[in-house]
């Protein structure tokens, strides 16, 4: 039997693209190598990640935040394996989820590698290295991404003292010390993880801030707060090399600026410097399918390549490697084979890091804003003049709302603070319909709660916050 639509890798893009092309009358299979459905984020990226910072957090939370709201306990002990059991039920959970999701839309699960043979045909090898060749009107490459390492620097990641993502959500044991090379999403989630546990991090970063790329304000003020958590930063600094080093390991840093090497050692190392799309033997250079110069599957303004009836999605193609982004791009593209009018709108992607506070961003950066010549202006409200922040001990951080000059439209938002990755929702909202500052600032919001604190920064913006 043909399919519609042979969907190859099950992650937050591929299994989102086969649900909604099933919901929308096509006959739709997924080929997964791995034994469960939900790729990189649900077995060991953003799901597992998750559970260890909520663990973690509630962790250090008892330890350290809750005496002052007169909560007396004696100091908590570790149970790491009960950690990760939970971690790995979580996982569990939902991976299951999606299998359910596969059998509820009736859509056929091969496990196995896909590869493309041609247009039409998948080929899909079993672990035992049997192979069949499934014939579909059209394919979905959506593979996703692999950990890039550090561009230019030969390391031998073993998973045990120098570790990917991988490893860093399945340590045995807490390491006293541990560097973390890269001060980018997934070295400050996982190095937060580890450091509330009890580690003492270090993070290496080639840039002179951490988060690059995110607005300049808020990961300067971010940075003073992890370092107020012991976090150690050495910024501008550009690893050459790290390399296995008695029981642990040694990472070798020079000044970006120029000047003398320095080494550090640690009892793990984490390398967190990005990762790259992931394209190898799927056939794809075979069958004719064109990638980019950043290996990337190049693909036109309707995900499909220059091949007829080859179609991608998610970090395999252009545009920042987020779940939520391969999400959205899976249900326009099932939209656009089913004959409907599928479409992202990259303009209103949330971002969001789930350290404590978590940092969350939306639109424009100021930086940006400034590069691109645009007239802008600024409203600001921290946690600390809110109510609701107050009485739970949570006043570290602010909301930043940009807008334009002119218009007063919404063109940033970005939040440091307790819960900024819900609350940034609101913001993305408001710009998806064109919103103002001033339609935000006059939209009531619930008293007492966190996000008066951007009702206020809205109100900054347009005129006046009423608290501050
Ligand atoms: P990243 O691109 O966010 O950060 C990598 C950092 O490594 C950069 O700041 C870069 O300047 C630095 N770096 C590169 N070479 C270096 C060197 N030789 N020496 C020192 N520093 C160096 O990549 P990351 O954190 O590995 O994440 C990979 C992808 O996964 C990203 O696209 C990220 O958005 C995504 N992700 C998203 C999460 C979320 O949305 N919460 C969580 C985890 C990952």
């Amino acid at each position: 039997m043909a399919y519609d639509l042979i969907v190859i890798g099950s992650g937050p893009g591929g299994y989102v693209c086969a649900v909604k092309a099933a919901q929308l009358g096509l006959k739709v299979a997924v080929v997964e190598k791995r034994a469960t459905y939900g790729g990189t984020c649900l077995n060991i990226g953003c799901i597992p990640s998750k559970a260890l910072l909520h663990a973690s957090e509630v962790f250090a939370h008892t330890a350290h935040g809750i005496e002052e709201l007169g909560v007396e306990v004696s100091a908590p002990t570790l149970n790491l394996d009960k950690m990760m059991a939970h971690k790995d039920a979580t996982v569990k959970s939902n991976t299951d989820g999606v299998a359910f999701l596969f059998k509820k839309n009736k859509i056929d699960g091969f496990q196995g590698t896909g590869r493309v043979v041609s247009t039409g045909k998948v080929a899909v090898k079993a672990d035992d290295g049997s192979e069949q060749v499934l014939e579909t009107k059209n394919i979905v490459i959506a593979t996703g991404s692999d950990v890039a390492g550090i561009p230019g620097v030969q390391v031998e990641i073993d998973e045990q003292v120098i570790i990917s993502s991988t490893g860093g959500i399945a340590l045995k044991k807490v390491p006293e010390t541990l560097i973390v090379v890269g001060g980018g999403v997934i070295g400050l989630e996982l190095g937060s993880v580890w450091q509330r546990l009890g580690a003492k991090v270090t993070v290496v970063e080639y840039l002179d801030t951490i988060l690059g790329g995110m607005d300049g304000e808020v990961s300067k003020q971010f940075q003073r707060m992890l370092a107020k958590q012991g976090f150690d930063f050495k910024l501008g600094a550009k690893v050459t090399g790290v390399e296995k080093s008695g029981a642990g390991a040694k990472v070798t840093f020079e000044p970006v600026k120029g000047g003398e090497a320095q080494t550090l050692d640690a009892e793990v190392v984490l390398i967190a410097t990005g990762r790259k799309p992931f394209t190898a033997g799927l056939g794809l250079e075979e069958a004719g399918v064109v990638l980019d110069n950043r290996g990337r599957v190049e693909i036109d303004g309707h995900f499909k390549t220059n091949v007829d009836g080859i179609y991608a999605i998610g970090d395999v193609v252009r545009g920042p490697m987020l779940a939520h982004k391969a999400e959205d791009e899976g249900v326009a593209l099932a939209e656009i084979l089913a004959g409907q009018a599928g479409h992202v709108n990259y303009d209103v992607i949330p971002g969001v890091v789930y350290t404590q506070p978590e940092v969350a961003s939306v639109g424009k950066t100021e930086e940006e804003l400034k590069a691109a010549g645009i007239a802008y202006k600024v409203g600001k409200f921290p946690f600390t003049a809110n109510g609701r922040a107050r009485a739970m001990l949570q006043t570290d951080g602010f909301v930043k709302i940009l807008a334009d000059k002119e218009t007063d439209r919404v063109l940033g938002g970005h939040i440091v603070g307790f819960g900024a990755g819900e609350m940034i929702h609101e913001i993305a909202v408001l710009m998806e319909f064109g919103g103002s500052s001033e339609d935000l600032g006059r939209t009531c919001h619930a008293h007492p709660t966190m996000s008066e604190a951007v009702k206020e920064a809205a109100l900054a913006t347009f005129f006046k916050p009423i608290h501050m």
